[in-house]
This record gives C-alpha cells, sequence and structure tokens, in this order.
C-alpha cells in the first residue's frame, strides 16, 4: 500500500525513480509523484492518477539530478488528487517526504503546530503532519536532517516507511520504517531505497532490510549509516536478492494477471521441488522439521490471512482436520487481533501471506508470538516483515505475483498447505504410510493436470464469460473441499470485474441466497465432490427450477450434471482434497475474461492494492 522508491548515485535519477514506480505500481495507483535534487535545487512533480500521468505531466520539465525520490500512492487520508499526493513539505518547503503508512495520531500533532507554531496544511493527509513536525523540530532545535527525523519520530503512533529530503542538505537521503517495509539497495557508487526490491534488482542484488524503528541516512560521502531512534548505531547485514528482471515483465502477455495464471504449472511444481519425491514417497518442509515435535503436538492451529490468503487457510482447514485430525481455526487476521482471543502456548498459529506484509496479519501475528505460541509463515516474499517475525515458515516460492488479484500465490499457499497436511498425517498416525504415499504420488501430478486444463478450457471459459458478462450479480456455489474455492471464485470476479458476487456453501443456499436467483443470474457451481455429489446435483436442479443459469466445473467424464447445466467446464479427476487447485483455476480465467471484456484495468482494479501496508 503506497510504493516508494528513492535514489541517490552517479546517473540522472528520473528515469531510474519512473521505472521503480511502474514496478511499485501494484501498492498503489491513485496518484504518484517525485522530487528531483540537482545544483539549482529541488523540483517537485506530483499528479493524480497512474504513474503514466505523472509521466505525461513532465514532459518538457526539468527533471535532472542525481537524487530524487518518488511515490505512488493507496488514498487513506484525503482523496486522490494532485494535492494529497506525495511528496509533501512543511511550512517553509525545505523538506520533502514520501509516506508510506498512517500516522495515527496525526490530528493532535497537526493542532499543536497550528496553534503553537502557526504551521499551515495545504492537504489532508496524515504524512503532512509529520513533515512539518521533523521541520519544526529541525528549526527549533538546529538540528541535521537525521536527527530531526529521529526526534519527530519518537513522538509518532502509528506505521511508516519514509524518505525525507532537505532542500539545505544536498545529497543525503534519510529513511525511516515502522510496521511498513523499506528496503535499501547497495550498488556500485549509488543506493536505492524502495517499498520492496523490485525497482532495486535492475541495479544491485545486494539489500539491507530496514527493522522497526530504524533510521537510515545515505550520503555518498559517509555511504549508509543506520542508528536507532535512541541515536544507537545498528549493525546491518546486505542479503542477496534473488530475483530476475523476466520475472517482472508481462512476457508477451496482456496483463499480469494472464501470466501468474497460465505460470500455475510451474509455480505449483516449484513450491514442490526439493520438499516432495514421488518415487521415494516422502514430502519434508525445512521449516516444520526444526519444530515438528511442537507443531505435531499441536492442541490445535489458528489460521490468519486476509483476502485470498484467508481463502487458502479455510482449504488448509479441511485439509487438517481431514488429513491429520488436527483442530484448526481460521481467522480473519483483522478480527482475530482485536478479540482478545485465546491463544495458548500449546497453539501453533499459522500465518498466510502473499506479501508477507499485510499489516493486520502481521499485528495478529505479534500478538500470537506475544501470548507464546508457535508462529509459523506461508510467504511468497522472502525476507519480508511477516517471514522475518514468524519462528519458523515455508516460502512458497512462485515468483512476484504483480496482479492485484492474487492467482499463482493462491494455488502456492494451497500446494504448501497441502504438503504440511500429508507431513502432520503421516506423524501424526492418520495416514497411513501406503496411503500417504499414494497421496504425495497424485500431488505430484497436479502441476501437469493444471497445465492440461489450462489448454483444454482456455476457450470454453473466454466463451462462457461473454456470455456472462453483463450479469450484475453472480452466485458461486460449493461443499466441503471447494466451498472455500467458491469464496475465492466469487472475490475473483467482484474485485476485477466489479460484478457482484457470492460464495456460499452449496448447501446454505436454501437458506437466502435462492431468493435472488431468476434467469438473469449465472450460478457457478463447483461439483467435482466425490463425496456429496448427489447432494451438488440437487442443487444444481434447485437453481435450474428457479431458471436461474448454471456454469458447473465437473470431473472430467460426468455426464450427469452436462445434461442438467447450461455450460460445465471439466477439470481433471485427482484425489477429493487435492481438487481446489484444479476447481480454482477456471474461475480465475473466467474473471479474468469477464474484467477484459468489460473494459476494466485487470491488473490494476479500482480501489485496491495488492499489499495492505495499513490496518
Ligand atoms: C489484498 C490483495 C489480495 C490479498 C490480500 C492479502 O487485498 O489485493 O490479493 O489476498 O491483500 O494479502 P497477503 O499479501 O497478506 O496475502
Amino acid at each position: 500500500m503506497c510504493g516508494i522508491v528513492a535514489y541517490i548515485g552517479q546517473k540522472k535519477a528520473y528515469p531510474i525513480l519512473i521505472k521503480g514506480l511502474s514496478r511499485l505500481e501494484y501498492r498503489g495507483y491513485d496518484s504518484a509523484g517525485v522530487a528531483l535534487q540537482n545544483e539549482s535545487g529541488v523540483n517537485l512533480y506530483k499528479k493524480k492518477g497512474k504513474v503514466a500521468d505523472l509521466v505525461a505531466f513532465t514532459e518538457g520539465k526539468d527533471t535532472s539530478g542525481r537524487v530524487g525520490m518518488g511515490h505512488t500512492r493507496w488514498a487513506t487520508h484525503g482523496k486522490p488528487d494532485d494535492i494529497n499526493a506525495h511528496p509533501h513539505s512543511g511550512n517553509e518547503g525545505r523538506l520533502l517526504l514520501v509516506h508510506n503508512g498512517i500516522i495515527e495520531n496525526y490530528s493532535v500533532i497537526k493542532s499543536a503546530l497550528q496553534k503553537t507554531n502557526g504551521h499551515v496544511f495545504s492537504s489532508e493527509t496524515d504524512t503532512e503532519v509529520l513533515v512539518h513536525l521533523i521541520e519544526e523540530i529541525q528549526k527549533t532545535d538546529n538540528l541535521p536532517l537525521e536527527d530531526a527525523v529521529r526526534k519527530a519520530l519518537v513522538k509518532v503512533h502509528g506505521a511508516y516507511a519514509i524518505v525525507v529530503m532537505d532542500r539545505n542538505e544536498p545529497g543525503k537521503l534519510v529513511a525511516a520504517r515502522k510496521s511498513s517495509p523499506l528496503l535499501i539497495g547497495i550498488g556500485d557508487k549509488e543506493f536505492l531505497v524502495a517499498s520492496d526490491a523490485t525497482p532495486i534488482v535492475e541495479h544491485t542484488k545486494n539489500v539491507v532490510y530496514l527493522n522497526d524503528e530504524e533510521v537510515a541516512t545515505i550520503t555518498m560521502e559517509d555511504g549508509l549509516v543506520i542508528k536507532n531512534l535512541k541515536n544507537e548505531t545498528s549493525s546491518h547485514t546486505v542479503h542477496s536478492v534473488e530475483l530476475e528482471i523476466e520475472q517482472l515483465e508481462k512476457g508477451g502477455y496482456d496483463y499480469f494477471m494472464l501470466k501468474e495464471i497460465f505460470e500455475q504449472p510451474v509455480t505449483i511444481a516449484e513450491c514442490m521441488r526439493g520438499r516432495m519425491n514421488a518415487d521415494e514417497g516422502w514430502v519434508r518442509l525445512g521449516g516444520m522439521e526444526e519444530h515438528l515435535k511442537r507443531m505435531l503436538n499441536a492442541q490445535r492451529m489458528i489460521i490468519l490471512g486476509c483476502g485470498t490468503s484467508w481463502h487458502a487457510g479455510m482449504i488448509a482447514e479441511y485439509l487438517f482436520e481431514d488429513l491429520a485430525r488436527l483442530p484448526v481455526e481460521v481467522e480473519y487476521a483483522s478480527e482475530f487481533r482485536y478479540r482478545n482471543p485465546v491463544v495458548r502456548e500449546q497453539d501453533v498459529v499459522l500465518a498466510i501471506s502473499q506479501s508477507g506484509e499485510t499489516a493486520d496479519t502481521f499485528a495478529a501475528l505479534e500478538l500470537a508470538r506475544e501470548r507464546g505460541a508457535l508462529t509459523y509463515g506461508i510467504v511468497n516474499v522472502v525476507g519480508s516483515s511477516i517471514a522475518r517475525l514468524t519462528h519458523s515458515g515455508s516460502y512458497i516460492h512462485v515468483g512476484p505475483e504483480i496482479g492485484v488479484a492474487s492467482t499463482k500465490a493462491f494455488t502456492g499457499q494451497v500446494t504448501m498447505l497441502t504438503m504440511m497436511a500429508l507431513i502432520l498425517g503421516y506423524e501424526r498416525g492418520y495416514l497411513p504410510k501406503s496411503e500417504y504415499q499414494e497421496l504425495v504420488q497424485e500431488l505430484s501430478l497436479l502441476p501437469s493436470k493444471v497445465e492440461r486444463l489450462l489448454s483444454t478450457c482456455q476457450k470454453q471459459v473466454e466463451y462462457i464469460a461473454g456470455e456472462l458478462k453483463d450479469a450484475t450479480n453472480a452466485l458461486y456455489l460449493g461443499r466441503g473441499y471447494n466451498f472455500p474455492v467458491a469464496l475465492e471464485g466469487a472475490l475473483k470476479l467482484k474485485e476485477i470485474s466489479y460484478i457482484h458476487a457470492e460464495g456460499y456453501p452449496a448447501a446454505e443456499m436454501k437458506h437466502g441466497p435462492i431468493a435472488l436467483i431468476d434467469e438473469h443470474m449465472p450460478v457457478f457451481v463447483i461439483a467435482t465432490n466425490k463425496s456429496a455429489y448427489e447432494k451438488v446435483v440437487s442443487n444444481i436442479q434447485e437453481v435450474k427450477a428457479r431458471k436461474g443459469v448454471v456454469i458447473a466445473i465437473v470431473t472430467e467424464g460426468d455426464t450427469t450434471i452436462k445434461s442438467i447445466a447450461d455450460h460445465t467446464i471439466e477439470i481433471p479427476d485427482t484425489r477429493e482434497p487435492f481438487t481446489p487447485l484444479l476447481s480454482v483455476i477456471p474461475l480465475q480465467l473466467l474473471a479474468y475474461h469477464a474484467a477484459v471484456l468489460r473494459g476494466c484495468n485487470v491488473d490494476q482494479p479500482r480501489n485496491l492494492a495488492k499489499s495492505v501496508t495499513v490496518e
């Protein structure tokens, strides 16, 4: 949520900032801005809209300078417009600041600065208050920028990742973070600061992850100096990021989302790589081995996540209870943290997060840690805050996911959770060895089954999307393992095509949603369950009796449902616990095609952001 990039070095900063902002645009695209420092001062450009609008705005203007910073905004305080766009400056215009996060006590600070010090504010943002505060401290105490930043940060509550520049201290960037990510790339006579590694990797693979409440001062003379808020110097470790540029490009696809959907045969295999051997019949996860005893003896598992990651957690509930007989509770991270939950030392708390930065998931995890539970992360972004906070964990290794609607991260998460369930089931003695090995064997076939499914269903899904693109509502029904898939299918459709959609357990339809069904209502029924097949067939009949349009996801060769439903999409047969990895694929594709046909920006749906670093 909000993207920050800053540069100091020998090259022209502007193109580096613009490219970096484009890479970070998935974090927010309400407005964009840059501040560029050159020999004659600082040029500030900011514009409502996308990075492309900023580029058009700077056309023909002075974009010189080897020091600068940029920001792409997801609006929290104040509407998306030119004035609320970052960078912001103080009363005297001397300081410039970009910010990701929320300053929670901004209104108290603002009133004090207005009343006592005569500050005048031009925007509605919390960010502007912070830069005014830094300016006031700097002026009153006559401090260098980094000291003023440090003293100001002691006074603020909330979350921040910031970069600050001072017109009177050219050639210096000051960066700091608390609960919002910030990385510093160390290149050859240059430094980059960014919200994630994507703007950095083109220039250097060497990065330092700033910790909470650390302030970094970067100059060409003294390089990188990091101190904490008590003014003590912090040592820093330089990490190498494994990220290739090609992973950040669309690779011939119209949208990242489509590329990511089609990457899934590879990304699911990547997630399994080195962790599973079908011939020898085993699954191993390094992160679990370290804590196996505690995980096996856990009294229950609490799973935390938001959005699509929460849906993956719902599937895990079915997997862990079904295969490993381990009691599971799945919680929205945002609810968990505010309801004084019971967490015991014998609990294992699993956090699922693609970005590893979701503020609510992070905070919920902190609470679980404080209360003594073992915490385990299922994360995609290596080195992210959640990955670093947990006692242990497993990366899903699906590569950068850029489309705001999550696809390959979801199947990566479900793959990882399935592997965990197999380990727990076997080690806890609920899965006999032969069954365990058969399941491992079958799971290893999933990448090729997903590949076959993608090649067979694409045209048909596109056709169905064309038939349904003008619908205003849609219902998604599923049972058992396919209930969370129904939720995920509905989420995909609503977030990128803006068609209102609801996911329901198929049997619950009778308790409300059935009232909505008429000939205009598309009803997606995920009907691959072997265990409740007849029941799902009855649910389809109930929809048809009310003239609903049924699109059924069925197992290859199913003729019964084909004869009742308006459309059927066949998926390869697999063991029931693994069906979500297949049944979700046509639903992802359908949402994609519906959104394209409705003229929506698939990768950057309105009001959404990929990484939600505010509560
Ligand atoms: C946002 C994204 C979703 C994502 C959710 C949780 O809402 O748009 O795609 O599922 O955050 O993000 P996380 O990074 O924690 O998985």
